[in-house]
């Protein structure tokens, strides 16, 4: 196995704390350095099983601040990255759209000047691997899928954002010769899912007694990947695509709205031992989302065809994990959601 310097970064947050984790423990020979803010979604308590690996190294660092981008590469002479940082909650977008086009696109922008600069000379066994969303795609109509061709069409201010840092990226494969790769997942849940989404934010308010809120009539139709089963695609891609190229993950499994929230409200009465229905009785619904999409659904048969990846986790497998996890893990949420991590944070970073 070659060794390979690899800067993922939002290694912190949700999905990119799996992706560390898979690639620390499966490549003992890479160097896997995490590049990550520690903004109110990035948390260090996420990669504790992994954070003392001699291959794994922490970067506080904003994809902003590009002198530091540059120094850090220079530091680890970094010959591959795994771009996940972005400001990713749909809802927040609407509120702040600016911070949107400041991470996702600027930041993006950054990390690509920062690998041409630093790579340009030999782009040799060199690869930025975006990672983007099946939300650029805008919404599906019933019986399409979204594949690598389907025109963009981004509809809310997070999906313009990395819409337009997936253009810089092929612009700069296009313009530059950069090696890139670019996937889009589907909605990804599981372990470590800030409670600002629909499934950590129910198990939330059902074991606080709250509200389950559900936007307009809960028929939007979200099609949904255990996270693993998208870390484990990442190293497909990472190791197997081909440079230029666009791959759609997801893992045919669509669900309405208002038919998920059931389904897990059935199996947080079992697991907290009530009766049948008893969750069900939180469930309000609220007002609309802005712009809300109404249905997402990926064909990802390219990346079957050329990578033999599949998902190996079912919905209803994975979410009993998921839900096994939270009730393990209270302390992590209570951590999360009263933001003492954070108050950490400042203490111990301070200055950077
Ligand atoms: P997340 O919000 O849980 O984590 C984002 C991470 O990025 C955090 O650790 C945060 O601290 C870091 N970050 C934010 N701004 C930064 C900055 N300026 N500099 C450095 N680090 C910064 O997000 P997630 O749900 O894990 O999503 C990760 C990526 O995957 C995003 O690019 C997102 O668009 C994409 N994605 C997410 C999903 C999903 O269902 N969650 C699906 C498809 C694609
Ligand atoms: O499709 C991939 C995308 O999935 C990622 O790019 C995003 O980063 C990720 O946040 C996710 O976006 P969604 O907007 O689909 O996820 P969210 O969990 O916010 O919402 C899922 C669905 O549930 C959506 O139709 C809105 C609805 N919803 C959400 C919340 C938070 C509710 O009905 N009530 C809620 O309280």
């Amino acid at each position: 196995m070659s060794e390979r310097k690899i800067l993922i970064t939002g290694g912190a947050g949700f999905i990119g704390s799996h992706v560390v984790r898979l690639f620390v423990n499966k490549y003992p020979a890479y160097k896997i350095i995490n590049y990550d803010k520690l903004t109110y979604a990035g948390n260090l308590e996420n990669l504790r099983d992994v954070e003392d690996k001699a291959n794994y190294t922490f970067e506080k660092g904003d994809i902003l601040d590009l002198e530091h981008l540059l120094q850090t590469f220079t530091k680890h002479d970094v010959d591959g990255v795994i771009h996940l940082a972005a400001e990713s909650h749909v809802d927040r977008s609407l509120h702040n759209p600016n911070e949107f086009a400041a991470t996702n696109i600027i930041g993006t922008l950054n990390i690509l000047r920062v690998a041409q600069t630093f790579w340009h000379e030999d782009y040799r066994g060199k690869l930025f691997y975006h990672i983007s969303t099946d939300e650029v795609y805008g919404t599906a109509e019933h019986g399409q899928y979204f594949t690598e061709t389907t025109p963009i069409d981004p509809r809310s201010p997070y999906s313009a954002s990395k819409a337009s840092s997936d253009h810089f990226v092929s612009a700069f494969n296009n313009s530059f010769g950069l090696p890139t790769v670019i996937s889009r997942c589907s909605n990804n849940y599981g372990p470590y899912h800030f409670p600002e989404k629909l499934i950590p934010l129910l198990i939330n308010n059902i074991l606080n007694d709250k509200p389950l809120p559900v936007y307009g009539k809960g028929e939007n139709i979200r099609d949904w990947l255990y996270v693993e089963d998208h870390a484990r695609a990442i190293d497909a891609i990472f190791h197997k695509g081909k440079v230029g190229e666009v791959y759609n993950i997801g893992g045919n499994n669509e669900w309405k709205n208002i038919d998920l929230v059931n389904f897990l409200c059935h199996l947080m009465d079992q697991k907290l031992g009530k009766e049948d229905g008893t969750c069900a009785k939180l469930i309000t619904y609220v007002k609309d989302r802005a712009g809300h999409d109404l249905r997402y659904a990926i064909d990802p048969s390219k990346l079957i065809g050329e990578t033999g990846w599949r998902p190996e986790v079912s919905f209803e497998v994975g979410l009993e994990k998921t839900i096994d996890w939270f009730l393990a893990n209270k302390e992590w949420l209570r951590n999360v959601t009263t933001g003492a991590y954070l108050q950490y944070y400042t203490t111990m970073y301070q200055g950077r």
